[in-house]
């Protein structure tokens, strides 16, 4: 199949076309090379190194014996992103190209208006491309299990049967995210189900858990075609950033109790359920869920597992409790389904302790790198639109025996 990756040069869209080209499809993307300005910004940098685009082209090809086609543009450039679907023709849009950050959105006002500004309207944008350039091609739209927030009842897959005043009815599940960025993806949401109906176009909404790894085995050993990786409070997710600071010796940073339960899922399972969704398209008109993850864990769970594998290699990891910048529930009912891509035919992983171990002995070998940026690793982006470096408030040295 002809896929585009709109966020080609990032963590999942990198990883993404190696995976997809290993199987034999065609793959054409764009970048803006935002989120490279936007770590620097934060003060922080990729703990894997990031090659430039040209490199990492031209690494593709030698591996794959493919070319990417790639062009350097903004989703928000309706007319670069028009005609470079127009001239693809691609039978797949996989759209990754959104400011993926909760901190980030909620630093002031302005990164508020920016991260709704470009995911709201970038995705508007390939709402309106695909109807004019690609109609008959299939969306797949990434959004997050952020947007259902954590209600005191099951999760459904976006939609379930509501009975209110004696009359029934199948609706969207309601919305309740936790940040300006996860407001973002569920206005996308909304508008990606109403271009839809109105114009039959085929999309598949990925409310996706927590992604973490270093590496998929297309990748081979070759450094250039390795994913970036990050660990500022902004763009490291949790178990990624967990694996930098155990590698450093720096105590891992649990906001509040650690109780927050989120879907999590390995690098290699993302790349597998976004494989199987490809290859397995709607039909006209249809708007579908998938909730994608592994398992659930508590941010606790995930933290001790770290440190019980890192013991394994010889890391003297610890464990901090910090007063939590986010506003956020810190223990929670959680129960979301994954039927859709089980049953299409997806195979979880399991063996979280088996990638973390992979991700440790990765990390080892940049140490010094992340050691470069070690003063930023305790967060002081709040909630209340304040800077206050967040301070322990329990020191946890090893896991309680159970
Ligand atoms: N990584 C995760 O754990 C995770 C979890 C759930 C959902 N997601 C979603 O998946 C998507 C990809 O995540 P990621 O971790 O690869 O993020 P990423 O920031 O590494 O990748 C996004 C890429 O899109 C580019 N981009 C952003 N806005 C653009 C624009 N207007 N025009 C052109 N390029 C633009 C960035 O430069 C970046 O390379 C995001 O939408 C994110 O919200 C990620």
């Amino acid at each position: 199949m002809k896929v585009f990756i709109a966020g080609i040069d990032g963590y999942l869209g990198w990883a993404l076309a190696q995976y997809l080209a290993a199987r034999g499809h065609k793959v054409a993307g764009n970048d803006m090379f935002y989120r490279r300005q936007w770590v620097e910004e934060v003060g922080s940098h990729s703990a894997i190194p990031v090659y430039s685009l040209p490199e990492r082209l031209a690494a593709f090809r030698a591996r794959f014996g493919t070319d990417i086609l790639f062009r350097e543009g903004d989703l928000l450039d309706y007319t670069f992103l028009k005609s470079f679907l127009a001239d693809f023709q691609p039978d797949a849009i996989v759209h990754f190209a959104e400011m993926p950050s909760a901190p980030y959105s909620m630093i002031d006002q302005a990164h508020a208006a920016f991260t709704q500004h470009n995911n709201v309207i970038g995705s508007l944008n390939v709402l309106w491309a695909i109807k004019e350039a690609c109609p008959q091609a299939h969306l797949i739209k990434l959004g997050t299990m952020g947007e259902y927030g954590t209600p005191n009842v099951d999760i459904p897959e976006g939609f379930f049967e509501v009975e209110f005043r004696g009359r029934k009815d199948v609706l969207p599940f309601p919305r309740q995210a936790g940040s300006f960025y996860h407001w973002s993806k569920v206005h996308d949401s909304n508008n990606t189900m109403f271009a839809c109906r109105i114009w039959g176009l085929r999309a598949t909404d990925i409310m996706q858990g927590v992604v973490f790894g270093t590496r998929i085995d297309e990748m081979g050993e070759d450094p250039i075609l390795r994913s970036r990786l990050d660990f500022d409070q902004c763009f490291g997710t949790a178990v990624n950033r967990f694996c930098c600071q155990a590698v450093i010796g720096h105590p891992l940073t649990l906001y509040g109790r650690g109780g927050q339960t989120r879907g999590f899922l390995p690098l290699r399972d993302s790349m597998q359920c976004l494989t199987i969704t490809i290859e397995n398209p709607p039909k006209a008109g249809e708007y579908r869920v998938f909730n994608q993850f592994e398992e659930c864990y508590t941010v606790e769970e995930l933290a001790y597992l770290v440190q019980e594998v890192g013991s394994e290699i010889g890391l003297n990891v610890e464990i901090h409790h910090y007063d939590n910048p986010r506003t956020e529930q810190d223990k929670h009912y959680y129960n979301p389904d994954r039927n859709h891509l089980i049953n299409l035919g997806y195979q979880p992983t399991h063996d979280v302790r088996a990638e973390v171990r992979i991700m440790l002995q990765d990390l080892l070998q940049h140490k010094a790198r992340i050691m470069e940026k070690e003063d930023i690793l305790v967060p002081d982006i709040r909630w209340d639109g304040s800077r206050r470096r967040s301070f322990i408030i329990d020191e946890q040295r090893v896991a309680p025996q159970s």
